[in-house]
């Protein structure tokens, strides 16, 4: 088996929660890798040295587990740059953007929403995102939502089957047909190449008993619940996701006291978009709130063409610092562990010996840089798997 020793890493963040600091940092250490998994983790000058052992010399930078993006949308067609700058002067981001994309995605052929799902799979990769959940949501018939779950099947085993992303216009007229589509014909379609299903709970989208009904069935199905949420206004989005034990309600950018009592008792993680606020001008999601409360927080890109175009984890952390009051101790918990929890996962998002050897390498001596030097490229080095990518 091939091993590999990570040393002289300056700040090592492993997520091994230590008292008072639940980034569990230590310094001057060191990580051995074997195989596809994590051997050993501990002080340099401690560490074991199995032969034939090919040592990387971290030069005092800092180690952290590779981020994990728990909601993005990365297959589609097309962009909509017109429409960001026709917001940018003012006109309010709204769901009914989604029905272009739609129209873009479903003329696409599978080659090209292949090559361009490669495309970004190695933009997450080249800034430090090793693990990642996609979602359909731009096909919105039975084939097409059914091709976005085949082609994102072929990236990532967190599939997320989203039929419930808007009602298409060809059904504008008989939005309980589609629903009843996609609980029955669609949902059958695309379960075998899913894990989750979403739906955007959200004035413009879905009400609140049509998204109990279409979790329902895909719970009944055998996939696990996460919830598009409060992203637009209060919404019975929170407490929909907390009562059907959903692993993550997403946006949660408005929320009442009720909300964050209802998130902070339950296994739900409250995943935040920041990227979604950046590009939408609305106000950011108040994460010392919720962190405050107790509640588990989870930070991701949402990368997709109409809210939020960028995929950039690191920028995610930034804006978790500068715009929602988190520490960058939180922020850098949030893009790992906290994602991990949000796609309950156990094998990522922490470096302990065991988890799967997913690592990034920064050009800076603490991951505090992540936020100091915004927009830089300080992603020296990525392991996914023990793998250098
Ligand atoms: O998470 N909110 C719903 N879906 C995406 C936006 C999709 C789009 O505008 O194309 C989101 O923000
Ligand atoms: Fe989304």
């Amino acid at each position: 088996m091939s091993a590999v020793l990570i040393t002289n890493i300056g700040e090592l963040t492993t997520n091994v929660a230590a008292p008072g600091d639940p980034c569990g940092t230590l310094h001057d250490a060191a990580v051995l890798i074997e195989g596809d998994r994590i051997a050993w983790v501990g002080l340099a000058a401690d560490a074991p040295r199995p032969d034939r052992t090919e040592i990387v010399d971290a030069g005092g930078r800092a180690v952290l587990p590779g981020f994990v993006d728990s909601h993005t949308h990365l297959v589609f067609g097309g962009d909509r740059a017109e429409e960001f700058e026709a917001r940018m002067t003012g006109t309010p981001y709204a769901a009914g953007g989604i029905r272009r994309t739609v129209a873009a995605t479903r003329a696409a052929g599978d080659d090209e929403l292949r090559r361009r799902l490669a495309g970004f799979v190695a933009e997450l990769h080249a800034q430090g995102t090793t693990t990642f959940e996609v979602k359909t949501g731009y096909g919105l018939t039975v084939r097409d939502e059914a091709r976005l779950a085949r082609l994102a099947a072929e990236v990532t085993p967190e599939v997320t089957f989203l039929g419930a992303h808007v009602v298409p216009a060809e059904y504008a007229d008989r939005r309980d047909d589609y629903v009843e589509l996609v609980c029955g014909a669609m949902l059958e379609a695309c379960a075998p190449h899913s894990r989750w299903i979403d739906v955007f709970c959200e004035r413009g989208a879905f009400a609140p008993d049509e998204t109990r009904r279409i979790l329902a069935a895909g719970i009944a199905h055998g996939l696990e619940a996460r919830v598009h949420g409060n992203q637009l206004g209060e919404g019975e989005g929170v407490g929909i996701a907390v009562g059907l034990g959903a692993a993550s309600v997403d946006h949660c950018t408005y929320l009442d006291d009720a909300d964050i009592a209802a998130l902070a008792g339950s296994e739900t993680v409250a995943t935040l978009l920041p990227g979604v606020e950046f590009s939408t001008r609305q106000p950011y999601p108040d994460a010392r709130r919720l962190l405050d409360a107790g509640v588990t927080v989870a930070i991701a890109s949402d990368c997709n063409p109409g809210s939020s175009f960028t995929s950039s984890m690191p920028l995610m952390i930034a804006l978790a610092v500068r715009e929602m009051g988190m520490t960058t101790a939180e922020a850098v918990w949030a893009a790992t562990a906290g994602g991990a929890r949000a796609l309950r996962r156990d094998d990522v998002g922490a470096v302990a010996p065991g988890m799967r050897a997913d690592l990034v390498l920064l050009e800076a001596p603490t991951r505090t840089h992540l936020a100091y030097r915004p927009g830089v490229p300080l992603i020296a080095g990525v392991f996914r798997g023990g793998s250098r990518l």
